[in-house]
């Protein structure tokens, strides 16, 4: 939540740079933005609300070698051009984007006041830059005053400040992600780039170095010294080189990345099932032996969760337990040095994920991690991590990652059945099956369907067995994008309350496999068909009582994951019908940061 970025080198084109780095962070946040960037001694500050998306970068041509940018997700004070960021200290020397939440900031912004600091923003980050100011009075190096200053800080954050005297870029880390990019020509340094993820700098360079939480980095864009905030220390850090494409960031031919990604699912499960077998095998068997396993995740990755608690009774026979990451602290009693907590997560940041895992590290307990961005905190505090390598996923509504986590889960409760190579089989064809089922008249037909449904505005959904996630699932993507109130129910769980929401043409959407629980969801659909439900079909099977039925081949044991695309798709279009931007949910953004 938040983009941050931040240049300081060689190059006069730093405000164009920063620009466009922030348009690759937009997913984070997009609420308002701002641009602070400077040659030497003048500072100039550019912010608005709004997404970023239309400002041309080349209205920020005007030399300087350093610059902070950000785009916001609104958490204290509200979208307007004063909270917007960066935020700039009493003498304006100084100028600091922030992603999280500085708790204690009531407090500082009255001792600040009481020393003469003015306030114009309602934010709890701009008492940074001026905390900053007054630690910079005593100590006069600006490294060691930003130092200083977060000490004061209580909270989750990551923060970057410039400061036009000593030409540096600072910036911390205690809870939100921040990475270094390093700029070289044949060997000979340029620059470095600090931003919240690669992508921002992508384009410029593929070396990075990672910020640990606790940490600093210190640059004037010549030299660079990483600091552990509490004690001072230097820390060495490795240069990385990080080795997926930019082309799998850009948006081509298609008009938002929601669709672009629902597509890219044609090849993006065959490389999630493409995993080491001995790899596979050995986390099989740590679940087995595991006294207690946890799965956890957030939203839609939560539903993968719920998805793989079915997979791994129904294949491997084996109990595993399931939470929402923001519910686990209350099963940690469960927990043994013996017990595996599984971690699922896209964008390996979520903030609830990331205090899970260190609950179970409390206990003494292993972590799995299944993550789709390496170099993640996740990924880096995990005692093992299975990528799912579906490349980026820039959409907030997530689709390409779901369908990855839930065939990388499929293939391990395969695994542990001792049924590794059939699940493997079962996995590739299904992903071929997408290839072939995302043709041109299938889209069409789900466009002609959101056309026809688009007005109402209750919708529901319903499931049994891993259709059941499948169907919260549905919800979820249809209510982010398009705003339509819809929810997923477990079939048999109409009858107990949901079904007096049912009126004459209300859309029912029954998610519907090959399986043992077709009758009791087809038994459930007549229920809603009575009260004067317009039935949806999604599945392999066209019954009558269907109004309009969705194909969907047979994938056995693999259904969710085929059946779940039909509905990203509705909820897309359904998105569009209603003049929605699919990419820019309200209230929304990607990788959640804060709790
Ligand atoms: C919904 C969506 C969110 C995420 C959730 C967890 O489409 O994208 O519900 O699934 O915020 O995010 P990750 O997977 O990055 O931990």
């Amino acid at each position: 939540m938040c983009g941050i970025f931040g240049y300081v080198g060689k190059r006069t084109d730093a405000g164009t740079i920063a620009i466009e780095g922030l348009k690759n962070l937009e997913y984070r946040g997009y609420d308002s933005w701002g641009i602070a960037c400077t040659a030497g001694k003048e500072l100039t500050v550019s912010k608005d609300i709004g997404p970023i998306g239309g400002i041309r970068s080349e209205d920020f041509s005007a030399p300087c070698s350093l610059a902070v940018a950000h785009t916001r997700w609104a958490t204290h004070g509200g979208v307007t051009q004063r909270n917007a960021h960066p935020h700039l200290s009493e003498d304006g020397s100084i100028a600091v984007v922030h992603n999280g939440i500085v708790e204690n900031y009531l407090e500082l912004r009255r001792d600040l006041k009481e020393k003469g600091h003015t306030f114009q923003s309602e934010t709890d980050t701009e008492v940074i830059p001026h905390l900053i100011e007054e630690e910079l009075k005593k100590c006069g190096d600006f490294a060691e005053a930003v130092r200083n200053a977060c000490l004061h800080f209580d909270g989750r954050y990551a923060i970057l400040a410039l400061h036009t005297g000593s030409n540096m870029l600072v910036a911390a880390r205690t809870g939100s992600p921040l990475i270094v990019g390093v700029e070289k020509t044949d060997g000979v340094l340029n620059g470095y780039f600090i931003a919240s993820d690669i992508p921002a700098f992508m384009k410029h360079t593929r070396i990075v170095q990672y910020l640990d939480d606790g940490e600093m980095v210190a640059t004037d864009g010549k030299m660079i010294r990483f600091q552990d905030i509490k004690t001072g220390e230097v820390r060495e850090k490795r240069e990385i080189s990080i080795t997926y494409h930019i082309e799998q960031s850009q948006k081509g031919d298609f008009e938002h990345f929601m669709l672009k990604e629902i597509m890219d699912q044609k090849e993006s499960v065959t490389r999630a099932v493409n995993q080491d077998e001995g790899e596979i095998r050995t986390i099989a068997e740590a679940i087995l032996r595991a006294k207690g396993t946890f799965l956890v995740g957030c939203g839609t990755a939560a539903k993968a969760c719920m998805a793989a608690e079915y997979f791994f009774s129904v294949v491997a026979e084996h109990h595993v337990n399931f939470a929402p990451a923001s519910e686990f602290k209350l099963f940690h009693h469960f927990l043994k040095p013996e017990s595996l907590l599984i971690v699922v997560s896209q964008s390996g940041e979520t903030a609830d994920v990331l205090e899970a895992m260190r609950i179970a590290r409390d206990k003494g307990s292993k972590v799995l991690a299944i993550v789709n961005v390496e170099g993640s905190t996740i990924d880096r505090e995990a005692d093992y991590t299975l990528l799912i390598n579906v490349g980026q996923e820039r959409a907030v509504a997530s689709t390409k990652a779901l369908t990855g986590q839930l065939a990388v889960l499929l293939l391990i409760a395969y695994a542990m059945g001792e049924r590794l190579k059939e699940g493997r089989t079962l996995l590739l064809e299904t992903a071929s099956t997408i290839n072939d089922m995302l043709n041109p008249r299938f889209v069409e037909r789900l466009e002609v369907l959101a056309a026809k449904i688009h007005k109402n505005e209750n919708l529901f959904i319903i499931g049994k067995s891993w259709n059941y996630p499948m169907a919260m699932e549905s919800a979820i993507k249809i209510q982010e994008v398009s705003y339509v109130h819809a929810e997923g129910f477990a079939g048999g769980e109409l009858k107990h309350g949901p079904i007096a929401l049912i009126e004459e043409g209300t859309p029912c959407i029954v998610l519907t496999g090959n399986d043992e629980a077709l009758q009791d969801i087809l038994s459930n659909a007549q229920e809603l068909k009575a009260r004067g439900a317009f039935i949806i079909g999604v599945g392999p099977t066209k019954f009558d009582i269907f109004d309009e039925w969705i194909k969907v081949p047979d994938a056995g044991s693999a259904q969710a994951i085929l059946n779940i695309i039909p509905i990203q798709v509705l909820a897309y279009f359904l998105a569009v019908k209603r003049g929605k931007n699919p990419d820019m949910p309200r209230n929304l953004a990607k990788s959640v940061t804060v709790k």
